[in-house]
C-alpha cells in the first residue's frame, strides 16, 4: 500500500497572515468547514495568543470542526503554550505547534539567545506542551539557514521531550530543491531517534520553489506537507495545497504516495478562500487558476480533441471544475437553481436559498445565460453577510468624455436615509466619495480590484475592496452586479460594514501578531 502524506493546512494561520489578507471569525469558520471537506489531516487554525480574536476563532474551529486534528500555533513561551491549549481543547484531536528559531542569524539578531539557551527552551516547550496534549508539533524556525550539526541536536532533543512530530522549515524561501532535500536526508542518517516523529515540512515561496522543495523533501522522507489552498501566506506564500497534492496524484510513477484529499473539492476550495480573503488567484496559477485548462491554441485544442492526453495531464472534473459551464436562463424555476447549487456543493440555509434564488431572478432577467461563475459570485455576495450598518438604497453617476464625473449616493444609515453627491477623478472616485462622507468613519483605503466572471461584456463584475481601520486591522469587501459601478458601491459598504461591527465596543479584533 502506498505511504500516506499528512496534509497540514495553514491557510488560517500562515495564509492569513499574507498582507492585506484578513478574515473575521466566521469567515475562519467557514473555511474551516471546507478544509474539512476537502479531507485535510490537520487544521493550524490560528496563533491563539496573538490576540483575543485569532483566539475566539481557534476556539470555535475545535468546538466545531471534526475530522481534522485542529492545532494551534505558540511560541516556545509558557503563556503562549497555556493559551493555545486553552483555544484548541474543544477539540476531538487537538494539535500544539510550538516553535523557536534555530538559525544563528535568528538566534543573534531576533532572539538573543545562545544556542545553548535555545536547545533549554526549546525542550522545556515541548515538554509543557507534552504535559496538555499527546500531539505536540515543534518547529525550528529558519531551519533551512541553521547550522546542520546543530538543527540535528535539536530535532533529537525536542523528540526525546515528547515532540510527534518535528517540522522544518524554510522560513525565509531561501533553500533550493537539492540542497533541502539533502537537509531532510541529514536529519535522517543523523539523528538516531528520528522514527519516533513525523518529519514535516514547511516551505516559503520567495523563489518560487516551495512546492518544489516540498515534494524534494518528501523524496527524502519527510511525511507531513504544510501547506495553503492558493499558495497563501507570508511575502511569496508557502506551498500551494493544491499543487502539492495533485504533484503527487498525476506523478505516482515518480511519488507512489497517497494523501487523504478529496481533489474534487479543489475548485471550491480556493474559490472560497479566494472570496473570504479577497485574495484574487492569478489566472495562470497552477491547478486553480482561470486557465489552468483552458486550450486556447489551434492547435492545442484539436489534439485534445483527437486525444485528451495529447496536451491534457490532469482531467478538470479531478479538481472539481464544473463540466457544464451553461447552467440556467430566465426560464429556470427555484428546484433548478437548488439543484445546480447543490451540485457545485453548496449547502444553505432556507433564508439563504431564498435570497439566492432571488439575486438569480434578477441576474437571469438582466442576461440571457446564468454561469456556474454567476452562482457562485451570487453565493459570496448574497450569503456571507455581515450585520449591515450601512446600506446601499441608490447611487446615480453622470459620466463621459469631456464631463466631471460626479455621483449621488442614498444610504440607510442606522436606520435614516442620508443623501449625498461628490465628484472625482472617475465615477469610481466619485461614488466612493460620496459614501466615504456618509459614513463618517476612519479608515484607509488599500485596494481595489475589479474582476470579470464568465465571458463577454453581459459579465457580471466581482469587485474586492480592503480597507483597514486606524488600528490596522484589513476588511474586506465584496460585491458582483452585472453593473461594476453597483459592484463596487456594495463592495465598499459591506467593507465599511465589517469595520464598524469588528471595531465596536464588545467586539473581539481580529488582527493577528506577526511571527
Ligand atoms: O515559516 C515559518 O517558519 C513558520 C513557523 C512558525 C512554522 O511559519
Ligand atoms: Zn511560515
Amino acid at each position: 500500500m502506498a505511504e500516506r502524506i499528512v496534509i497540514f493546512d495553514t491557510t488560517l494561520r500562515d495564509g492569513e497572515q499574507a498582507p492585506g489578507c484578513s478574515l473575521d471569525t466566521e469567515e475562519k469558520y467557514e473555511i474551516a468547514k471546507q478544509l474539512a471537506r476537502l479531507g485535510v489531516d490537520v487544521i493550524e487554525a490560528g496563533f491563539p495568543i496573538a490576540s483575543p480574536g485569532d483566539f475566539e476563532a481557534v476556539q470555535l474551529v475545535a468546538r466545531e470542526i471534526t475530522g481534522p486534528s485542529i492545532c494551534g500555533l505558540a511560541r516556545a513561551r509558557e503563556e503562549d503554550i497555556d493559551r493555545c491549549w486553552e483555544a484548541i481543547r474543544p477539540a476531538a484531536k487537538p494539535r500544539i505547534h510550538t516553535f523557536l528559531a534555530t538559525s544563528d542569524i535568528h538566534l543573534k539578531h531576533k532572539l538573543k539567545m545562545s544556542r545553548e539557551q535555545a536547545l533549554e527552551t526549546a525542550e522545556a516547550a515541548v515538554k509543557r506542551a507534552k504535559g496538555y496534549c499527546e500531539d505536540v508539533e515543534f518547529s525550528p524556525e529558519d531551519a533551512a539557514r541553521s547550522d546542520i550539526d546543530y538543527l540535528c541536536q535539536v530535532v533529537q532533543t525536542v523528540i526525546t521531550a515528547g515532540a510527534t512530530t518535528v517540522n522544518i522549515p524554510d522560513t525565509v524561501g531561501y533553500s533550493v530543491p537539492h540542497e533541502f532535500g539533502q537537509i531532510i536526508a541529514t536529519l535522517f542518517e543523523r539523528v538516531p531517534n528520528i522514527a519516533d516523529a513525523v518529519i514535516s515540512i514547511h516551505c516559503h515561496n520567495d523563489l518560487g520553489l516551495a512546492v518544489a522543495n516540498s515534494l524534494e523533501a518528501v523524496r527524502n522522507g519527510a511525511r507531513q506537507v504544510e501547506c495553503t489552498i492558493n499558495g497563501l501566506g507570508e511575502r511569496a506564500g508557502n506551498a500551494s495545497l493544491e499543487e502539492v497534492v495533485m504533484a503527487l496524484r498525476t506523478r505516482q510513477d515518480l511519488m507512489p504516495y497517497e494523501t487523504g484529499i478529496i481533489t474534487e473539492e479543489i475548485y471550491r476550495t480556493s474559490r472560497l478562500v479566494s472570496d473570504l480573503t479577497g485574495m484574487m488567484v492569478q489566472a495562470n496559477k497552477a491547478i486553480v487558476g482561470r486557465n489552468a485548462f483552458a486550450h486556447e491554441a489551434g492547435i492545442h485544442q484539436h489534439g485534445v480533441l483527437a486525444e485528451r492526453t495529447t496536451y491534457e495531464i490532469m482531467q478538470a472534473e479531478s479538481i472539481g471544475l464544473p463540466k457544464s459551464k451553461l447552467v440556467l436562463g430566465k426560464h429556470s424555476g427555484r428546484h433548478a437553481v437548488e439543484e445546480r447549487l447543490r451540485e457545485l456543493g453548496y449547502e444553505l440555509e432556507q433564508d439563504e436559498l431564498n435570497a439566492a434564488f432571488q439575486r438569480f431572478k434578477r441576474l437571469a432577467d438582466a442576461k440571457k445565460e446564468v454561469f456556474d461563475a454567476d452562482l457562485e459570485a451570487i453565493i459570496a455576495d448574497e450569503v456571507y453577510h455581515v450585520e449591515e450598518t450601512l446600506k446601499l438604497e441608490y447611487f446615480q453617476v453622470v459620466s463621459g468624455m469631456g464631463t466631471i464625473p460626479t455621483a449621488t449616493v442614498k444610504l440607510i444609515k442606522n436606520g435614516r436615509e442620508v443623501k449625498e453627491s461628490a465628484i472625482g477623478v472617475g465615477t469610481v472616485d466619485a461614488v466612493y466619495k460620496a459614501i466615504r462622507e456618509i459614513a463618517e468613519i476612519k479608515h484607509d483605503f488599500i485596494d481595489f480590484s475589479v474582476e470579470s466572471i464568465s465571458e463577454n461584456t453581459e459579465a457580471m463584475g466581482k469587485v474586492t475592496v480592503k480597507i483597514a481601520s486606524p488600528d490596522g486591522r484589513v476588511f474586506a469587501g465584496r460585491g458582483a452586479d452585472l453593473d461594476v459601478m453597483e459592484a463596487a458601491a456594495k463592495a465598499y459598504v459591506q467593507a465599511l460594514n465589517k469595520l464598524i461591527y469588528h471595531t465596536s465596543p464588545g467586539q473581539t479584533p481580529t488582527a493577528t501578531e506577526s511571527t
